[in-house]
């Protein structure tokens, strides 16, 4: 008999006992007698059985499977973020499974209707659609989500992000407030919002200090990842009015920009002042200490884990959706520190 095709009717018939005695071995041990616990359990290991713990999960109606689907783990943002998660998992007796949309809407329904066919117990999830239709697709499925690294405009779901607004206008106003008048927003993927509020909060910067919004140009990257910042980086240097101080819409881009600014004999902060977003841990060690725009990565993620494990306890009258907003938090180092801008 073919192993996989062996279930537990196989064993019962083998052991001469009921499917119900068979599923106490299983799941009831001390109501079974030693013998019988025995001669079943002879049975399972002669025959081969593995019990299916998706149809065990399916039984229970709940499983022990958090998915996390995040844009891009090459990212050490969402790398914390996953392990944060993880920690707050773990803590419930529940596991993480970590896939990745690469910013490609496409991939990530394709993850949505997995996770649903699989009866996760349920998805965090950094969304790259901006409609949100899979997410609500995924509720009508009777499946829990909660949005990480954004707030969810929806009430249908808690939401765990940082002010990014926030996050653009402390950047900015740093820049501003060191003599910078001449500065470049380097955007990650323009249809994200984490992108278009970053820029959002560095325009309101301008404004409230009364500099016109021509000051700030803006360079769109086409990913969030350091290949892209290079790109900008070229773009930044052939540009006829170059500009004195660049803010990049998340670290991995800064690190980019560096490179080829470093590569051009352009000198960091001196020549051209930096500032990314994130403060992952390759910040502080880049080869000019970066400033950035701290997120609380890692507790954004245990706390939409938090969220979800609470909100699919079997007790949903218990639990109330949240948007919860940090606040960013500027780390100036080295690479935008002390220059008078070059007007
Ligand atoms: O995923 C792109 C960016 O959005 C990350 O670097 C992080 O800033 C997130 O908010």
């Amino acid at each position: 008999m073919k192993r996989s095709a062996i279930g537990i009717k196989d064993v019962a018939e083998q052991s001469g006992v009921s499917l119900g005695t068979v599923s106490n071995v299983l799941n009831r041990p001390d109501t079974v007698s030693e013998p019988t616990r025995r001669r079943v359990l002879a049975v399972i290991e002669r025959l081969g059985y593995v019990r299916s713990e998706t149809a065990r999960q399916l039984r229970a109606g709940r499983s022990r499977l958090l998915a996390l689907l995040v844009l891009d783990l090459a990212n050490p943002f969402f790398v914390e973020l996953a392990r944060g998660a993880q920690q707050a998992a773990r803590e419930a007796g529940l596991a993480v499974m970590v896939c990745t949309s690469a910013g490609d809407p496409a991939q990530e329904a394709e993850y949505l209707g997995m996770f649903a066919e699989q009866r996760v117990r349920g998805v965090l999830v950094t969304p790259t659609d901006g409609t949100g239709q899979d997410l609500r697709a995924l509720r009508s499925r009777g499946m829990s989500f909660v949005v990480a690294d954004r707030e969810w405009d929806g009430d249908e779901a808690c939401s765990v992000s940082v002010d990014d607004v926030a996050g653009g206008r402390l950047a900015v106003r740093h820049l501003l407030a060191s003599g910078h008048r001449r500065i470049a927003y380097v955007s990650g993927s323009p249809h994200l919002a984490q992108s278009r509020d970053r820029q959002q909060g560095a325009l309101s910067a301008l404004d409230e200090a009364r500099v016109a919004r021509e000051r700030l140009t803006v360079v769109e990257a086409e990913q969030f990842d350091v290949a892209s910042g290079r790109a900008a980086g070229a773009r930044l240097l052939a540009a006829a009015d170059r500009p004195s101080a660049v803010f990049c819409a998340n670290d991995l881009l800064a690190l980019g920009v560096l490179q080829t600014l470093f590569a051009a004999g352009i000198r960091v902060p001196d020549d051209m002042a930096l500032v990314g977003y994130d403060d992952i841990e390759f910040a502080a060690g880049a080869a000019v200490p970066l400033t950035s725009v701290r997120q609380p990565s890692f507790r954004i993620g245990r706390t939409a884990a938090e969220l979800l494990i609470e909100e699919t306890d079997g007790r949903p009258e218990a639990h109330e959706h949240q948007k919860i907003v940090f606040q960013p938090e500027l780390v100036v180092r080295t690479s935008s520190l002390g220059v008078r801008g070059g007007g």
